[in-house]
C-alpha cells in the first residue's frame, strides 16, 4: 500500500482540516509529519466546531489511528489541553518517541526574539516553533521518548539552562528551578506516557499489512523553510517531501498527492503576498470567508487566487489534483481576479522567483456568479463558477478533483 498525502498549497489555512476529516472516514490511519501547535485545523461536524492543533484531523473517525510523527515539534502542554476535547484517546493516538519537545521556554524565546526584530518581525504564532526546531538542528533538543524518565530529563534540561544562562538573561527569560520543572515533567509523563511509541514501525506495519494511510500536512507550501517566502516562513518542511522524513517513509511509500487551495488567497503574519487586495474586495473576502486565525485569532490578509504560485506549489509537491476550497466565499462578486503572471523590473514572468518581495501581480478578470454555497454537484454550480474552475486547472496545469462550498463535511463536490 501507499500513503496518500494532503498538502497546503498557499500560506496555510486552506481548509486542510475539513478535507482530512472528510477523507479520514475511509482511512485506517492519519498522520501528522511536521509543524506543531502553530497549526490550527478547524472541523465542523453536525454544527459542532473542533479546533485541532497537534492531534491529526482523523480523530473524528472513530476507527482511525492517529499518529504524530517524529518531524512534529510537540508541546506537551498544548496537546494535553487539546486531548481534553475528546473521550480517552488511548489506543487511538500515538506520539513518536523521536518527536522533539516544544517546551515553555521555546515560546518565550520565540516571543522575545520577535519583539527584538521590531518591524522586521516574521509575525510568528509565538508558539516556540522556530526555537524548538533550531534546538533540534543544533542537536540540543529533547525528544518525547525522554519524557518517560522525568528525573533524567529534568537534569538534562537544567544543564541546558546552565549552559545557555547568558542567552536567557539577555532575553530576560526566567527559567524554572528543579522542583517546578520536575513537577511539570512528571505531569507530562503521567498524561502522555501511554501515547508515546515507535511510530515509524507502526506506520511501516500498517502499510505492509495493506492498511490505508492518510498524511496530513500542516501550514502550506509557501511557508516551507526551503521553498517558501524566506525568511517569512515557518521552520519545517511543509512540502510533500517533508512527510517522508517526518514519519520515516521513503518516497516510494507516497501515493496520491492532493493539494489544498483556497479559491482566493490569504496569509497571516508578515511577508510578501503579491495578490493581496488592500481595498474593499480584500475586506469583503475576509468578512465572507471569516478569515481569522484558528490559533492566534489574528485577521488574515486577503487577496486573489495566485495561479503562478499555485502552479509552482503543485509542481513542488507533485500534486495529482487540487481541492478547491471556499468557492462560496467568492459568491456575489461581480468581478473575480486571478494573478496569472508577475511583473518584475518591467518584465512579465510566469514562474516563481526566489524573492517575491518586489513583484507586482498581473491579473486576468473573470465574471462573478450569484451562489455556489452548499452546492454538492458540478451541475449545481453556475456556468461562471465552472468556467473559473476550468481556468484554474489550465493555469496551474493541475486537475481539480474536489470543490468545497461550505465548512460542512457534506458540502463537497467530487469530480
Ligand atoms: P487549515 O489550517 O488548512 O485546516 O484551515 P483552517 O481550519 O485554519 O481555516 C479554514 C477555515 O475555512 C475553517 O474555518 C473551515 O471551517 C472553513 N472552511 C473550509 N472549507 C470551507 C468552504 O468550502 N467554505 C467556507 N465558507 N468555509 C470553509
Ligand atoms: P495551518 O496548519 C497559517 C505562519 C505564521 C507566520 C509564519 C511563522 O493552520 O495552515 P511560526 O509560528 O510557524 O514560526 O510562524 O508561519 N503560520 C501559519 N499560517 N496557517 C498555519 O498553519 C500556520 N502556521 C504558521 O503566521 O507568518
Ligand atoms: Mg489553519
Amino acid at each position: 500500500m501507499k500513503a496518500d498525502l494532503i498538502v497546503g498549497i498557499q500560506w496555510g489555512d486552506e481548509g486542510k482540516g475539513k478535507i482530512v476529516d472528510m477523507l479520514a472516514q475511509k482511512y485506517d490511519m492519519v498522520c501528522r509529519s511536521q509543524g506543531g501547535h502553530n497549526a490550527g485545523h478547524t472541523i465542523w461536524v453536525d454544527g459542532v466546531r473542533y479546533a485541532l492543533h497537534l492531534i491529526p484531523s482523523g480523530v473524528l473517525n472513530p476507527k482511525a489511528i492517529n499518529i504524530i510523527g517524529n518531524g512534529v515539534v510537540l508541546s506537551p502542554e498544548s496537546i494535553i489541553k487539546e486531548m481534553e476535547q475528546f473521550d480517552s484517546l488511548e489506543g487511538k493516538l500515538f506520539i513518536s518517541d523521536k518527536a522533539h519537545l516544544n517546551l515553555p521556554y521555546h515560546a518565550l524565546i520565540d516571543q522575545a526574539k520577535e519583539k527584538l526584530k521590531g518591524d522586521k518581525a516574521i509575525g510568528t504564532t509565538g508558539k516556540g516553533i522556530g526555537p524548538a526546531y533550531s534546538d533540534k538542528i543544533n542537536r540540543v533538543g529533547f525528544r518525547a521518548g525522554e519524557l518517560l524518565d522525568s528525573e533524567k530529563l529534568c537534569n538534562s534540561i537544567l544543564e541546558f539552562f546552565a549552559q545557555n544562562r547568558a542567552i536567557f538573561d539577555v532575553l530576560e527569560i526566567s527559567t524554572p528551578g528543579r522542583e517546578e520543572l520536575l513537577g511539570l515533567l512528571v505531569e507530562y509523563k503521567e498524561k502522555l506516557a501511554p501515547f508515546i511509541a515507535n511510530t515509524t514501525n507502526m506506520v511501516w506495519d500498517a502499510l505492509d499489512s495493506g492498511k490505508k494511510i492518510l498524511l496530513e500536512g500542516a501550514q502550506g507550501t509557501l511557508l516551507d523553510i526551503d521553498h517558501g517566502t524566506y525568511p517569512f516562513v515557518t521552520s519545517s518542511s511543509t512540502v510533500s517531501a517533508g512527510a517522508c522524513t517526518g514519519l520515516g517513509l521513503n518516497p516510494k511509500d507516497i501515493g496520491k498527492v492532493t493539494g489544498i487551495v483556497k479559491a482566493y488567497c490569504t496569509r497571516v503574519g508578515n511577508g510578501p503576498f503579491p495578490s493581496e487586495d488592500f481595498g474593499e474586495d480584500g475586506k469583503r473576502l475576509g468578512e465572507q470567508g471569516h478569515e481569522f486565525g484558528t490559533t492566534t485569532g489574528r485577521a488574515r490578509r486577503c487577496g486573489w487566487f495566485d495561479a503562478v504560485a499555485c502552479r509552482y506549489s503543485s509542481r513542488l509537491n507533485g500534486c495529482d489534483e487540487l481541492s478547491l476550497m471556499k468557492l462560496d466565499v467568492l459568491d456575489g462578486f461581480d468581478e473575480i481576479k486571478v494573478c496569472v503572471a508577475y511583473e518584475i523590473d518591467g518584465e512579465e514572468i510566469e514562474y516563481m522567483p526566489s524573492d517575491l518581495e518586489s513583484v507586482k501581480p498581473v491579473y486576468r478578470s473573470f465574471k462573478g456568479w450569484e451562489k455556489t454555497e452548499g452546492a454538492r454537484s458540478w451541475e449545481e454550480l453556475p456556468k461562471e463558477a465552472r468556467e473559473y474552475i476550468r481556468a484554474i486547472e489550465t493555469l496551474t496545469s493541475t486537475k481539480v478533483g474536489m470543490i468545497s462550498t461550505s465548512p460542512d463535511r457534506n458540502d463537497t463536490i467530487l469530480l
